[in-house]
C-alpha cells in the first residue's frame, strides 16, 4: 500500500480543519488504536489503517452528518486501481466498515468491529469516555486500554505517523 499517494488524494479534498475532532490528529490515533487491536485480535491491520484514513475525510461539518460514512466508502470505491491498491475481500471490508461506522452497530466480521472499536476508543476527544458494552470486541473492553486511549484523545495527543503523513 502507497499511504503517501493515498493521503495525497484524501488529505487536500477534506473540506473541515486539519486540527478539527473529525481530522488528521483523529484519524492518526484511531490508526494508532487500530494497529494496536490489530495485533491482539487477529483483524486485517491494512484495512484497519485505511479506515482510519477514509472513515471521516468525507465529512462536511464537525457535527451530526450522518452522510459522511457512505460517502467514505464511496470515496474510496473511486480511488480503487489507482491509489487505493488492494484485494476485493480487503477492499468490502472497508467499504462496509466505512459505510456502516456511523450506526452504532456492534456485530460484523472482525475486522470491521477493530475498525469501529479504534474509532470509539477516540470519543475522548469529544467528552465521552467509551461505554464497553458499545465496543465490538473483546480486545477494545479492556479497563486499560479504554483508559488510555481516553487520556490520548482528552490530550490531543498527536501520533508520529501524522508527520509522516503530512510530510509526504
Ligand atoms: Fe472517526
Amino acid at each position: 500500500m502507497n499511504t503517501s499517494r493515498l493521503i495525497s488524494r484524501i488529505i487536500p479534498q477534506y473540506p473541515l480543519s486539519l486540527s478539527g475532532v473529525h481530522g488528521p490528529v483523529h484519524w492518526a490515533r484511531v490508526w494508532e488504536n487500530g494497529q494496536h487491536l490489530a495485533s491482539l485480535n487477529g483483524a486485517d491491520a491494512e484495512v484497519v489503517a485505511l479506515f482510519a484514513l477514509f472513515h471521516d475525510c468525507c465529512r462536511t461539518t464537525e457535527d451530526e452528518d450522518y452522510e459522511h460514512g457512505q460517502d467514505a466508502a464511496d470515496f474510496a470505491q473511486s480511488l480503487r486501481g489507482a491509489e487505493l491498491l488492494i484485494n476485493d475481500h480487503s477492499f468490502e471490508l472497508l467499504y462496509e466498515a466505512c459505510a456502516r461506522h456511523t450506526d452504532g452497530e456492534t456485530e460484523a466480521d472482525i475486522t470491521i468491529q477493530t475498525c469501529w472499536d479504534a474509532d470509539r476508543l477516540d470519543l475522548g476527544r469529544v467528552g465521552i469516555v467509551p461505554d464497553p458494552s458499545r465496543l465490538c470486541t473483546e480486545a477494545a473492553r479492556d479497563a486499560d486500554l479504554i483508559a488510555w486511549a481516553t487520556q490520548r484523545a482528552q490530550e490531543g495527543f498527536c501520533p508520529a505517523i501524522l508527520e509522516e503523513w503530512l510530510a509526504d
